[in-house]
């Protein structure tokens, strides 16, 4: 082999974890100690509730014990039910679109913008039907949903305007945070994410009443002890997720730059490659780098998975982020359609990502964009 491969190579165990430190551990520790472990017990989950929804600019936050809940949660507490559409992107992970069919709605595929990967009000507009209840959009990746426009089309057809920002803690449209854009947006902090407590979630919004009935929700839909207003779920944080979430929060602007540098390394790495899209910031985004995915050009895409398994040998930390529209999968194989969503399919068939966790460092950042440029460079 040619190059700098020659010289340059990653670890064998290249995993990133969260970036857990002694802060994190005494915080965890501290709960243990006092025996105060949930909601019920320990004034941890409104704590954390309380900075969250600061941190972002929301009135309110629920934490629940992981993004697919705080979703599942908020579905309910909107009152989304069988008959019922929920308008989603089908680029995406299933935990957007699982919950929506959990509370026994139908999700109806809008497509995405080939440049933020983002759902677009055009196309949502298009599948609006009387039928439905709400808009999800997702901020991919942690770049932000044009949100102005979903608004309006939302209000509009006086509907929910919902986020999945389970991958945008922090992320900014227009200048602002998201978590207070929309009637409500969902957080994931799972161990991936910018801000980790292993598994765990919140939902944050303007609306009192919103909130109040995602607490229902997030508690068996009872008010107060045996009274059950309605069908919920146990969807609690404990305390000792929300005593990692409070030390992680005030991480996160360093877990944001951390990942934006990263992505910069990225860029300037791969810039220069010919037929390669690398992702960019929309005018009105600030975006967290979640993932830097990429399209490789049209007549690659058959290469496709054969470069990410080239990348994967040299131990890139490479992934297909994501690999089909979530409507090819089995799970839709009795929902009659119609699909028309050209761009995800396009973009499926073409992207591929590359890590971006904040406990990475830089050198090794520099190295997997060197090692990614050889590789790339052998087929563009
Ligand atoms: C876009 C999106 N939605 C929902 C979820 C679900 O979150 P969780 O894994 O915490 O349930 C995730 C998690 O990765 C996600 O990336």
């Amino acid at each position: 082999m040619k190059r700098s491969q020659a010289r340059v190579s990653l670890p064998k165990d290249l995993y990133f974890h969260p970036t857990f430190g002694e802060a994190e551990v005494e915080a965890v520790s501290e709960v243990i100690r006092s025996g105060r472990t949930t909601q019920f017990s320990s004034s941890k989950i409104e704590e954390f509730e309380k900075a969250f929804a600061e941190y972002v600019g929301a009135k309110e936050a629920v934490a629940v014990n992981s993004g697919t809940a705080a979703l599942h949660t908020l579905l309910a507490a909107c009152g989304v039910g069988p008959g019922d559409e929920v308008i989603v992107p089908a680029f995406t992970f299933i935990g957007t679109v699982g919950p929506v069919l959990q509370q026994g709605a139908r999700p109806v595929f809008a497509d995405i913008d080939p440049a933020s990967f983002c759902m677009t009000a055009a196309d949502a507009a298009k599948k609006i039907t009387p039928r439905t209840k709400a808009i999800m959009p997702v901020d991919i990746f942690g770049h932000p949903a044009d949100l102005d426009p979903l608004r309006e089309l939302a209000k509009k057809h006086d509907i929910y305007f919902l986020e999945d920002g389970c991958q945008a803690h922090g992320s900014e449209y227009k200048g602002m945070k998201v978590g207070g854009l929309a009637d409500a947006t969902c957080y994931s902090f799972q161990e991936s994410k910018s801000l980790a407590t292993a598994e765990g979630g919140m939902i944050t919004t303007n609306d009192p009443k919103l909130a109040a009935l995602c607490r229902e929700v997030r508690h068996q839909g009872e008010t107060e002890w045996g009274q059950i207003d309605r069908l919920g779920y146990n969807y609690r944080m404990t305390a000792l997720q929300a005593a990692l979430g409070i030390v992680q929060l005030g991480k996160l602007d360093q877990a944001i730059q951390q990942r934006r540098k990263i992505a910069g390394i990225y860029e300037k790495a791969l810039g220069d490659l010919k037929g390669l899209a690398l992702p960019k910031e929309k005018p009105y985004a600030k975006s967290i780098f979640h993932v830097y995915s990429m399209l490789l050009p049209n007549e690659l895409s058959p290469k496709r998975d054969a470069i990410v398994q080239a990348l994967r040998r040299e131990l890139v930390p490479a992934g297909i982020y994501y690999p089909n529209p979530l409507y090819t999968s089995p799970l839709f194989k009795d929902d009659p359609g119609p699909f028309n969503c050209p761009t995800t399919e396009d973009v499926t068939s073409r992207i591929f990502g590359l890590q971006t966790y904040q406990s990475m460092p830089l050198d090794i950042a520099e190295k997997i964009g060197i090692i990614t440029r050889d590789i790339l460079a052998q087929y563009l």
